[in-house]
């Protein structure tokens, strides 16, 4: 299949690449570096530097002989997106490109407005870009799980079916996001099932939960295919924090009272997934919604888990309580539907001791790069 990767520097984009162009898939990536940049604003680094596109394109070629054309550029321009659609005439197109930090989106003002034009932006143009350059194409976008929020009935894959008055009709499951960019995800959903709903497009948005883990089947060979792990407050996610911050000897940061509970995957199931969303397309005219995690697991869980796995291996690994920047409901219900993504195929690999081993390990073997004053800034989500 012909995939197009939008978004293919990022932590996810990357490794999709790789893994997809490894199964056979003929595979070009688009980036405009746009979270490097964010990332040097905000005076963050990932913990090792990882090599531009152009140079990890020429290093896997070299690995393993599969050639991933790139197109360097903002696809907010639609000149750009045009001829890059018109070049590769995809079969596939992964969207991952979006401005992806909650804490980020919650910074300020300007933060804010960047994270809304260029999430909408881009999403509508790639909706487009579609429709004009390739109708059958089968779009396969990134959502979250956070679009539902933390409801106090079990949350459904996508869909609820509401009986009224001995009537009923499907809609799209309430969604109420804790920060400016899961809304964004939120309004992407709206513009995806609209233009479905008009232009019989074939979606599948895949509600995904925070992704943990650096390594792939196909990264393994050489660090310098590895993707950013950011351990910082803004753009860093949280079991990959925690590693890093038990690593640095810097207690672990639980927000509050610890009980917030999400969904969580390996950055390996991540890639399974969206192959296996591709290979099994959305028909013609469908909004498919998959809830894409494998576990659930409070803060409280994660950092007792990574503090178990660390103390074997010698280090302290402290837990620390901190006052809490987000405004979320630090204990509540959480019961969603996942298995979309089973009855596709999925074979879920667990956070076992022996997947948080590897990461420590990793993490240790880094520990001269971490900066500690990067790890926590305590940006309040309700200062904009
Ligand atoms: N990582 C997670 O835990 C997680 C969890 C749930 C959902 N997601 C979603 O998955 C997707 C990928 O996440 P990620 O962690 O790889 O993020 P990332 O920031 O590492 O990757 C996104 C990439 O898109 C690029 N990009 C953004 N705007 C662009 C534009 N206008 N033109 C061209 N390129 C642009 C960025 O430069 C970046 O390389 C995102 O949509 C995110 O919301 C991620």
């Amino acid at each position: 299949m012909k995939i197009l990767i939008l978004g293919g520097d990022g932590y996810l984009g990357w490794p999709t690449a790789m893994h997809l162009s490894a199964q056979g898939h003929q595979v070009a990536v688009v980036d405009n570096y746009l979270r490097r940049s964010l990332c040097r604003e905000e005076n963050v680094e990932p913990l090792v530097e990882v090599p531009n596109l152009h140079q990890r394109s020429a290093l896997w070629e070299s690995v393993a002989g599969c050639h991933i054309p790139v197109f360097i550029g903002d696809l907010r321009q639609w000149d750009f997106i045009e001829d890059v659609f018109q070049r590769v005439a995809p079969e596939g197109v992964v969207h991952y490109a979006e401005q992806p930090a909650a804490p980020y989106s919650m910074l300020n003002r300007s933060a804010a407005t960047l994270t809304l034009r260029n999430n909408l932006e881009v999403t509508a143009n790639v909706i487009f870009a579609v429709r004009e350059f390739c109708p059958d194409a089968h779009i396969v976008k990134l959502g979250t799980m956070g679009e539902y929020g933390t409801p106090d009935i079990d949350i459904e894959e996508g869909w609820l079916d509401v009986q009224r008055k001995g009537r009923h009709q499907k809609f799209l499951y309430p969604r109420q996001a804790g920060s400016l960019y899961h809304t964004t995800k939120i309004m992407d959903t709206d513009l995806l099932w609209f233009y479905v709903r008009i232009w019989n497009l074939r979606v599948t948005d895949l509600m995904q939960g925070p992704v943990y883990g650096i390594f792939t089947q196909e990264n393994r060979t050489d660090e310098n295919l590895y993707p950013f792990i950011n351990y910082d407050e803004l753009f860093g996610t949280v079991l990959n924090r925690f590693v890093i911050q038990a690593v640095a000897d810097y207690p672990m940061t639980v927000y509050g009272k610890g009980g917030q509970t999400r969904g969580y995957l390996n950055i390996i199931d991540t890639l399974n997934c969206v192959r296996l969303s591709l290979e099994n397309p959305a028909a013609k005219g469908e909004l498919r919604i998959l809830n894409q995690f494998t576990e659930t697991f409070s803060v409280n869980q994660l950092a007792q888990k990574v503090q178990r796995a660390a103390r074997a291996m010698g280090f302290r690994a402290e837990i620390a309580t901190v006052e809490n920047p987000r405004k979320e409901a630090e204990e509540h219900y959480y019961n969603p539907a996942h298995t979309g993504l089973l009855d596709l195929g999925l074979e879920p690999q667990f956070l076992t001791d022996e997947v948080l081993s590897e990461m420590i390990e990793f993490a240790a073997g880094h520990k001269n790069a971490i900066n500690p004053e990067q790890i926590y800034r305590k940006v309040p989500w309700d200062r904009q």
